[in-house]
């Protein structure tokens, strides 16, 4: 018999994504980006993107079983996104899919965003290694987690205590006059800069970053960093001092990725695991990727960064952790479940 057919809905941020593997094999995996709508705001508005999501699903959907020339008939099981994430954004995707599995008679299943970006790798190479680490990297979310198993044995080990990497970038560049979002706005500009020119502060480093209550050690905080910036930002205008734009955004993305590749590196050789998954839209910055490549070989570990359509939110991920807890035989979520912005692994 063939293979299950499914569909995952993503809709925790600013991406409407519809994904349709057939097992493990990717048929379709589109995404509709609410970004532009927020640019003006500097940053995503919650508000802002729920009626994003709820003008995009259908037609999301619609195109996505096109692209996969599918019939969403033919569809095996529906999985989406129940969280973490923004809660009214969530809550357009899981309505939609409660709607969509009943009107179509088919399972429901909820799934972990954070273990979908982890998930993606099987549709990318048709299996997941573990037990792996994974460094997740975007604007809404950091974390460090550790896989043994996608589906009934993942562990959060480190995350944010403030701000993720994404939004360290996308305020800093907001100090600097560059529009959101910033990241890539401002790794363009590292790329002519000295990252050694200014020592910027790194957050939470290990000796310091020991949190009995929370049980790890691979916490991250960004927000004394971007404080640091402006303060020199500040004490340059006032002195007078030439601001040299491409050492000030080298210097600060040398201090965010520094602490992030050290973390991972640290957590694989804890935890005696020795490969590290990338993920999320910040594994688009080039210095963060030769870093980790770097310190990874260093340690002897193996780097896998999935392409970078599938490391930020999207379709794929949900759908591919689905069809993995399907394959399973886990029973299908009931359909009382709700969105849970706060969900952890
Ligand atoms: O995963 P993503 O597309 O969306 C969510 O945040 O959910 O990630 C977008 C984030 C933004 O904060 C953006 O500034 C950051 O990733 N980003 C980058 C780069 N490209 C995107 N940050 C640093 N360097 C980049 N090249
Ligand atoms: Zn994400």
């Amino acid at each position: 018999p063939a293979e299950p057919l499914v569909l995952g809905i993503e809709t925790s941020c600013d991406e409407t994504g519809i994904g349709i593997v057939r097992g493990r094999t990717l048929l379709a995996n589109t995404v509709s980006s609410s970004m532009d709508d927020h640019v003006r705001f500097g940053g995503v508005v919650p508000e802002v993107a729920s009626r994003a999501h709820l003008e995009e699903l259908v037609p999301a959907i619609q195109l996505a079983c096109a692209t996969a020339e599918v019939e969403l008939a033919d569809v095996d099981a529906i999985a989406v996104t129940s969280g973490p994430g923004l809660a009214g954004a969530l809550m357009v995707g899981v309505a939609g899919a409660k709607a969509l599995a009943s009107a179509l008679g088919k399972p429901l299943y909820a799934v972990n965003h954070l273990a979908a970006h982890v998930a993606v790798d099987i549709v990318e190479r048709g299996e997941l290694e573990t037990p792996t680490i994974a460094l997740l990297v975007s604007g809404g979310h950091t974390e460090i987690l550790l896989v043994r198993d996608i589906v009934d044995d993942v562990t959060l080990l480190g995350e944010t205590i403030d701000d993720a990497a994404g939004e360290a970038f996308d305020k800093v560049a907001r100090l600097l006059g560059l529009p959101y979002p910033g990241g890539p706005k401002i790794s363009k500009a590292a790329l002519d800069g000295d990252r050694t020119a200014i020592r910027f502060p790194r957050g939470l480093s290990t000796a310091k970053d020991r949190t009995p209550e929370r049980g790890h050690r691979y916490n991250f905080s960004f927000s004394g960093l971007k404080t640091a910036v402006a303060r020199w930002v500040e004490t340059a205008h006032r002195q007078g001092h030439e601001i040299k734009i491409p050492d000030l955004a080298a210097s600060f993305e040398e201090a965010v990725v520094d602490v992030l590749t050290a973390k991972a590196v640290l957590a694989c050789q804890d935890t005696g695991v020795n490969r590290l998954l990338l993920g999320g839209g910040v594994a688009a910055n080039s210095r963060l990727r030769e870093l980790l490549a770097e310190r990874t070989a260093a340690a002897g570990i193996t780097l896998r960064v999935p392409p970078i359509s599938l490391c930020t939110d999207n379709g794929a991920m949900v759908a591919a952790l689905g069809a993995e807890v399907l394959r399973r035989g886990h029973p299908p979520t009931v359909n009382t479940f709700g969105a849970d912005s706060s969900l952890t692994v």
